[in-house]
């Protein structure tokens, strides 16, 4: 695995999260559970981020990885 990530799609993922819930966003962009981690990071530099959800609600989760601001999408996939 590279030290950059892959990026399954240079779109966000539109998803709904649940309040107080806990999600694992895949950072390395390997796992087939988009946008979430399924654990084919192990072995590499790659973690995934942990966040709560605070509301229930859709949320665009980077589906790029290049987002300066994870797990969210910051609109950085349009300048890939
Ligand atoms: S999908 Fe990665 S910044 Fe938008």
């Amino acid at each position: 695995m590279s030290k950059q990530p892959k990026s399954p799609q240079k779109l966000p993922y539109l998803v709904d999260v649940e309040k107080n819930k806990s999600y694992l966003w895949c950072s390395c962009g390997e796992s087939q559970s988009q946008p979430y981690c399924d654990g084919t990071h192990r072995g590499s530099d790659f973690k995934p981020i942990r966040f709560k959800a605070e509301t229930t609600r859709k949320t665009s989760l980077c589906g790029c990885k290049h987002t300066k601001n994870p797990p969210y999408c910051d609109g950085t996939h349009q300048d890939l």
